[in-house]
């Protein structure tokens, strides 16, 4: 175990860094009036604890009023962050753990009518597709201020404790000055690359003038644009010489690739289905060619990636960021010699996906990340042992299982299919979303571990259950498709899940009417694409696939316009009837007044489920709470003591989808937040 390379540590100046592992900067969205307060510190906190030798705090904090933040980021422009800073460091401190920060003006990289509707600044006048603002050009005295604003910045960094700063240059204003793609300035701050180099050096060299030659200074950057017209890795590997020839940077933290559009974006932070660790080669690289403390992170989600990263002498820090989302004590597992027992991180990109929509980052399968205040990662034992019976093994009754395990109560579990997973194994069907299944395969080997008992191909009713003698029952049944959309014809069309499970064989000529706008929707199109066939995906909406958020919808993007899906938004469909051998469909919309046909042989309908309550409503009048939920109960951490029936032998809940259709971190969420109290 000591000689293992990930648990090395690494000099970095006079700083020792206890292992190989960080969190690379990622900003979860979680400050509160732009502070890092305390749900941001209990992140942090919960981490540092378990061991990650380095956190790589806030994600592109903004050194200027003039780059308002795009999802929720720390104001490191306001003297107060100093306060909130240095509690985070000192806390994380207390555990080995070094803090640093990453600061960035964002240039182009946002929006106008944000914060206090200042002009955007850039090189150039060039937007970026993601965030659609027209930049003005920056002038001299943008220029001047914005050294100072960087230098002010990280002077409030030493100030509050931190062990370091790295500045962000990958799509934002720094690198907006290096590309000849956002660069329009005329010398000297435009032209040559001494020329586009020479903002960066000059806020350098202001920082250094501050914070003195011993405080930590890195780059966070793009070696390679990989876009035509843009600087590639020759350039790239130049920039990187004369970075650590500067003498004014302590590391090298590599991204390779671009982030102005959503696709640009995936490649440099790719999602499940997409290869693992891309960018470590050349990363490793610029490593080699500079002889320089190299720091990397892209999808290096496993222990085993990690440690050959290290191990090859590719990186000096190798950062394992969404991994450590979805499991804050991956250090600590690793030292305990549990590798086998991390929760996986699936690649689901929840988590990155939701702050470009302005929600919290959340994992889909952690619910307790980011709810560090309120939501264990450690179950505590319940104080009294008691009997509960579950039905259904989807994520729901998975969770709520392991999680009752953890307690130390007797968990029995009754599953009607084969397998466990419900829905979960449905996605994992397709190849792109294969790594799901992991988030089932690990609670079932955390509730094997914990002793709790599985009744598989175990179609329960209530008899059954109370056959049991539970003290608690808990409905997890999930949900059945629901198709039943239209003023006429249901009968006519099959359901997403049809195709996916392979109930129903693709057509030739089809329409999908998806206004749930969730993954199976666009599953469907890509198995039936996959044989050839035609397919229009349309939504009611005004975009299709809401659910499906950016980047995660990037992998079905490139998948189904190379099969010419055509996706038609606000139609609305209306009936189906048949016309000879095939069918004809009536659409019409919700602005009124327009109605118009398809012909078309098959119609799939994506419209969410329909709970699958019946246990539930055969159990619930047996029960003291009579199903009922004390919501401010729930919500506050206590435990359910709602008896609406004194005579009721067993309390009753449902959680899931069981209740309503919803996603995975929902059902997962539901779980966790009712069982940990029970
Ligand atoms: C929620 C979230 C926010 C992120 N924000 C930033 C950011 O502001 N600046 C940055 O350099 N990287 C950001 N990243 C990228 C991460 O630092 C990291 O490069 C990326 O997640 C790939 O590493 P991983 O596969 O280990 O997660 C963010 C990632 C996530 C998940
Ligand atoms: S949401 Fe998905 S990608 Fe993000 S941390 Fe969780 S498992 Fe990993």
């Amino acid at each position: 175990m000591h000689n293992d390379p990930l648990l090395q540590p690494y000099q970095l100046k006079h700083l020792t860094l206890k292992n190989r592992i960080m969190i690379s900067s990622h900003e979860p969205a979680y400050p509160e009036d732009g502070m890092p307060k305390g749900r941001y510190r209990a992140y942090h906190v919960e981490r540092a604890r378990a061991g990650v030798a380095l956190t790589m705090t806030a994600g592109s904090a903004s050194v200027a009023r003039d780059s308002p933040p795009v999802f929720n980021n720390i104001l490191a422009w306001k003297d107060e962050v100093v306060g909130w800073m240095r509690q985070l460091a000192d806390e994380c401190h207390l555990h080995g753990c070094a803090v640093m920060i990453q600061l960035t003006h964002l240039g182009r990289r946002t929006r106008w009518d944000k914060a206090d509707w200042l002009p955007v600044v850039s090189a150039g006048h060039e937007r970026e597709a993601a965030h659609r603002a027209f930049p003005k050009k920056a002038e001299d005295w943008d220029i001047a201020r914005l050294i100072k604003d960087y230098a002010d910045a990280a002077e409030r960094m030493q100030a509050a404790g931190l062990d370091g700063i790295e500045i962000q240059a990958y799509g934002h204003l720094m690198d907006q000055f290096w590309s000849p793609l956002t660069n329009e300035l005329d010398a000297p701050y435009g032209g040559s690359l001494d020329n586009r180099l020479r903002f960066t050096f000059e806020v350098l060299n202001e920082i250094r003038r501050r914070v003195g030659p011993d405080f930590i200074v890195g780059v966070r950057y793009t070696g390679d644009e990989r876009l035509e017209g843009g600087f590639d890795r020759t350039e790239g590997l130049e920039i990187s010489r004369r970075l650590k020839d500067s003498g004014l940077v302590d590391f090298l933290n590599v991204v390779r690739g671009h982030i102005d559009t959503d696709a640009g974006l995936t490649d440099v932070i790719p999602v499940q289905g997409m290869a693992s660790a891309p960018h470590l080669d050349f990363a490793g690289e610029i490593r080699a060619a500079t002889d320089f403390p190299t720091f990397h992170a892209a999808k290096i989600q496993d222990v085993a990636t990690a440690r050959h990263a290290i191990a090859s002498g590719k990186l000096d820090m190798v950062g394992m960021t969404r991994a450590h989302m979805t499991d804050p004590h991956i250090v600590a597992k690793i030292i305990a010699g549990e590798e086998e027992r991390i929760r996986p991180c699936v690649g689901a990109n929840y988590c990155l996906d939701r702050i470009y929509q302005g929600g919290l980052a959340f994992c889909v399968h952690n619910a307790a990340t980011g709810r560090e205040e309120t939501m264990p990662h450690a179950i505590p034992p319940a104080d009294k042992k008691r009997r509960i019976v579950i039905v259904g093994a989807g994520p729901a009754g998975m969770e709520a299982a392991r999680v009752a395990a953890e307690r130390g109560h007797d968990v029995i579990v009754h599953e009607a299919a084969n397998d466990p997973g419900g829905q979960v194994r449905l996605a994992a069907q397709s190849e792109r979303r294969r790594e799901m299944i992991s988030i089932i395969d690990w609670r079932l080997a955390e509730c094997r571990r914990l002793g709790v008992t599985f009744h598989f191909n175990s179609f329960v009713v209530g008899e059954a259950v109370l056959a049991e003698k539970p003290d608690i029952v808990i409905i997890a049944t999930g949900g059945l498709p629901h198709t039943d959309v239209t003023g006429a014809g249901d009968d006519l069309v099959v359901s997403a899940w049809d195709i996916l499970t392979g109930d129903v064989k693709p057509g030739q000529n089809v329409l999908i009417y998806d206004d749930a706008g969730d993954y199976p929707g666009l599953q469907a199109a890509e198995k039936i694409a996959e044989t050839g066939a035609k397919v229009e995906i349309m939504t009611r909406d005004r975009s299709f696939a809401p659910e499906v958020m950016a980047m995660s919808l990037t992998p079905f993007m490139r998948a189904l316009q190379k099969r010419d899906v055509t996706f038609t938004v606000t139609w609305k469909l209306q009936r189906v009837e048949r016309d000879g051998n095939r069918l004809l469909a009536t659409i019409d919309s919700d602005y009124g007044g327009v109605t118009r046909t398809r012909s078309v042989d098959q119609v799939i309908v994506n419209h969410g489920t329909r709970p699958l309550d019946d246990i539930y409503f055969e159990l619930k009048p047996g029960s003291s709470n009579l199903g009922a939920v004390d919501y401010e109960a729930l919500v506050a951490g206590n435990p359910q003591s709602v008896k609406g029936n004194p005579d009721g032998a067993y309390q009753i809940f449902r959680i899931g989808d069981a209740v309503s259709a919803r996603n995975i971190h929902a059902a997962i969420y539901d779980a966790l937040r009712l069982v940990k109290d029970l």
